[in-house]
């Protein structure tokens, strides 16, 4: 009984994750708005098919087993929950959670501290971090696509070039113009507040939504537009997360890391490797101390199937990232506040009923193709789907999507 509820539960991922690719590439959903596409980077159906089959490729790693889906898996709402930081080759832990790629075509800015301009340059990283696809550099991966007929043949339709000419920019191309399609609107928050729907959402979302217009003030870092929600600014805040654990330290870990930047250390290596510099935040990259412990705000789109949450995965359950920020910026209420708390970061004194509404907003936020994702994190026991997904996501042939096709 139990293996085929596991079979039966495979089934419905590999439904789902076909479906939110299919879906989302025939354009903008409900509350979400066109995806901005680069001049130089139009988007094709054959590129986008290209570039899915990139994301799953396992060669392009070290060890020949982790694809970019290793860690942004379709089963998982393109994250890899319940991994507090990413794992990368060899089990190596990085210092960082693994982030959706869903919806990050409308970021301003890549990565958790911004430190990448837009999807075709984030590409590029992963595989050439030690503790995520540890490749030496970017050669084995044009010595694959300029060998493997299938490659070969498909660069030359969708880029017109012959197997030698190809570079790391067609293929980082190719990848960004898959992650494009990766958009999902539509929630039932959208139905309701974008349709109109006044039955979209239960009465204690409803209530929560209303918290985080006001007493919760969310929505001053998690935006709603007239005619469209991305949940985020774009920008970056001290929200109280991670740095604490820094903070005795801060006034000889910023100089040194800056001295090491000035000799050339490589910002994307350190910052994932060497957890006490991943805290340092924006101020990485930008060298401000303004920024000290200051994080991207997320959007908060399909947030329920994407936990544990936050930078550094330190924060199990929406509830808890609720009390994190009634407590006004610390997990435990009575420790003290870190120096560069930012200033939209204040006690809230919620109700536990206020407080429970929160969540089942944020709960209503979930895009139709993954609310069922939703639900078996919600109703079965948690383990449920990750026992055969991670499976499947070791199956060598061309990952997860393809690999759990019914
Ligand atoms: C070992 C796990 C791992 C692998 C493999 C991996 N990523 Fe990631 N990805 C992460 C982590 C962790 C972050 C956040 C790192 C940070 O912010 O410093 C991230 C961030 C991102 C982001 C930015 C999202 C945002 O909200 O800013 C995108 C886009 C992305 N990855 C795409 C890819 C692509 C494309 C590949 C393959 C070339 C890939 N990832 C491979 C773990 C991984
Ligand atoms: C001052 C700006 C600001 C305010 C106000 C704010 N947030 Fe955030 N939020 C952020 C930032 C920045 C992050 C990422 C922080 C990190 O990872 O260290 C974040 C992260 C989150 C996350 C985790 C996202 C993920 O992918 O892991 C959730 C959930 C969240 N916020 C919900 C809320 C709720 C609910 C409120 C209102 C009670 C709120 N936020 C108020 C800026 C803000």
């Amino acid at each position: 009984m139990h293996a085929i509820r596991i079979r039966r539960l495979v089934a419905a991922c590999a439904v789902l994750g076909w479906a939110a690719v299919a879906g989302a590439a025939t354009g903008a959903a409900l509350g979400i708005p066109p995806v901005p596409v680069p001049a130089d980077n139009p988007q094709t159906p054959a590129k986008i098919a290209l570039g899915e089959q990139l994301f799953n490729d396992q060669r392009f790693s070290a060890t020949g087993d982790v694809a970019c889906s290793h860690c942004h898996d379709p089963q998982k709402g393109f994250a890899d929950g319940p991994l507090v930081t990413a794992e990368g080759i060899g089990k190596l832990k990085g210092t960082r959670n693994s982030p959706t790629v869903l919806n990050s075509a409308y970021f301003a800015s890549l990565f958790w501290d911004g430190r990448s301009p837009d999807l075709e340059d984030q590409a590029l990283h992963p595989f050439v971090n030690p503790v995520e696809m540890g490749l030496p550099n970017h050669d084995p991966i044009l010595a694959i696509v300029r060998t493997d007929p299938a490659y070969v043949a498909q660069f030359e339709a969708v880029f017109g070039k012959r197997s030698e000419d190809v570079t790391m920019r067609e293929v980082t191309q190719a990848i960004a113009s898959f992650e494009r399609t990766l958009v999902s609107g539509d929630s039932p928050f959208d139905r309701y507040y974008f349709g109109g729907d006044r039955s979209a959402l239960s009465a204690t979302a409803v209530r929560g939504f209303d918290v985080f217009l006001n007493k919760g003030r969310c929505v001053s870092c998690h935006t709603i537009e007239q005619d469209r929600a991305l949940f985020t600014d774009n920008r970056f805040h001290n929200i109280g997360v991670g740095v604490n654990r820094i903070q005795a330290d801060i006034g000889e870990l910023a100089p040194r890391f800056l001295e090491a930047k000035a000799t050339g250390v490589d910002v994307d290596r350190a910052v994932l490797t060497d957890p006490r510099a991943s805290e340092l935040g924006r101020f990485a990259v930008t060298d401000t101390l303004d920024e000290l412990g200051a994080f991207k705000t997320s959007t908060l789109r399909n947030i329920a199937i994407t936990a544990p949450f936050m930078h550094d995965g330190s924060l199990a359950t929406l509830r808890d990232v609720v009390d994190h920020y009634n407590n006004g910026g610390v997990t435990v209420a009575t420790d003290p506040v870190n120096d560069f708390l930012s200033g939209g970061i204040r006690p809230l004194d919620l109700t536990e009923q206020e407080k429970t509404d929160l969540v089942a907003f944020l709960e209503a936020l979930t895009s139709p193709q993954y609310a069922a994702q939703q639900a078996q994190k919600a109703a079965l026991d948690p383990a449920a789907c990750s026992t055969p997904t991670n499976k499947l996501a070791a199956a060598p042939a061309g990952g997860p999507t393809k690999g759990t096709q019914p």
